[in-house]
């Protein structure tokens, strides 16, 4: 999967632009705050639909204009590609590939598929398990539509379901809950989700848990070779069921969620949100058999996000037989010599996007794109 053009109007602090990409490794060379993350960005909106930085796509808009424009040209093992989404105002964005209009977000996903790494990424190890739950639904969404629609079903339910919780947790305050016709009605309504929501936890569950399984062996690989062996990465799913599963058993895994929504019914009455599933999962990562989150140096946190990022590239190959772009920004300059060289050997795996306030050194085939205030100089 290769981007070979894009065209940004209005596009932050872009105007008019169009940039021509080399198949290999592309620098976006240039000073602070000329317009190199913003580029990356439009890239990666192309990718998932919308910005990982951004709170409303009007922020996308340059502050002078009513409307904004990226177009992206691709090519893929399947053939040429055109993405173009138009921000307005105040109004929804619209989505086109291959000049016909999208009704929805999932029907771009898997259209271009990026691994995406910025200093920011280090709250992938850092942060909390919202960060990692994340990372693992942002993959899985550009490799599945299924799970990307799950997903969503998922939440919704999640959502009208806390809502009732909540409810019931005012009326409990209140002292005035009794059995009354109407609390018993919405208390098994309540407990009617139970079901749905057990069938999209299963299907969420067994996705990340395969996800992680199947991640857990490339990334010791690539922290190995990242850290000359020195370190020992694992990662674990962590989920609302324990990790004793047997994956052929289906079933079981859907009457393991009833059990346990049925188990917290009345504790999740109690305290007014759904306190079990998989919106409360997370990954585990260590090194050397030490907690990276908690016990380890910023360093290896970064390290470890990074090797996590990089392994990604390998499941996305092997999932959909083409590797992913990958995006690095402002990386480089994170990182010690010694583990900038090995990131850029990975480089050569597939078209790569640098952002870089110097030119790296040890890079072949590259396409330098030096930016100046919002303009390709
Ligand atoms: N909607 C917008 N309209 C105009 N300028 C913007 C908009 N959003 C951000 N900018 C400006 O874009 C500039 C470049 O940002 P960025 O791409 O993050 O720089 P860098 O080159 O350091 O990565 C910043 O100075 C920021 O103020
Ligand atoms: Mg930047």
């Amino acid at each position: 999967m290769i981007i070979t053009k894009l065209k940004l109007k209005n596009f932050r602090n872009y105007n008019d632009n169009s940039f021509v990409f080399g198949k290999n490794t592309n620098i976006i060379l240039g000073k602070n705050a000329q317009g190199k993350t913003n580029l990356l960005e439009s890239i990666y909106i192309c990718a998932l639909g919308k910005s990982v930085r951004a709170h409303k796509d009007s922020d996308l808009i340059n502050w002078k204009c009513e409307n904004s424009k990226i177009d992206l040209d691709l090519e893929k093992s399947t053939g040429k590609s055109k993405i173009e989404i138009y921000f307005l105002k105040n109004k929804k964005k619209s989505i086109k590939i291959n000049n016909i209009p999208i009704k929805k977000i999932g029907e771009l996903l898997g259209e271009l598929r990026c691994v995406f790494f910025s200093p920011d990424e280090l709250k992938l190890i850092k942060e909390s398990p919202e960060d990692r739950r994340r990372f693992m639904d942002i993959d899985l969404s550009q490799t599945s539509k299924i799970y990307f629609n799950y997903l969503n079903k998922y939440e919704k339910l999640l959502n009208s379901r806390n809502k009732l919780l909540k409810k019931f947790k005012e009326v409990n305050k209140k002292k005035i809950f009794n059995e009354t016709s109407t609390t018993e009605r919405k208390k098994r309504k309540v407990s009617l989700y139970k079901s749905k929501i057990s069938k999209f936890s299963e299907q969420i569950f067994i996705s990340r848990y395969s996800f992680i399984n199947a991640l857990k062996p490339y990334a010791t690989k690539v922290h190995a070779f990242l850290t000359n062996n020195a370190e020992n990465l694992e990662i674990d799913y962590q989920g609302s069921l324990n990790n004793q599963i047997n994956l052929e058993d289906k079933k079981n895994i859907k009457e393991k969620f009833l059990n346990l929504y049925k188990k917290n019914f009345e504790k999740d009455i109690l305290l007014g949100y759904t306190t079990v599933g998989p919106h409360r999962d997370d990954i585990k990562v260590s090194i050397n058999s030490i907690d990276v989150k908690n016990f380890c140096s910023q360093g290896q946190q970064r390290t470890a996000a990074l090797s996590l990022k990089l392994a990604e590239l390998e499941i996305i190959k092997q999932q959909t037989g083409e590797y992913p772009i990958l995006i690095l920004d402002d990386v480089l300059s994170e990182l010690d010599e010694n583990r900038r060289n090995k990131l850029i050997q990975f480089c050569s795996k597939t078209q790569t996007f640098i952002s870089s306030t110097d030119l790296p050194k040890g890079l072949k085939n590259i396409n330098i794109i030096r930016i100046l205030n919002g303009k390709t100089i």
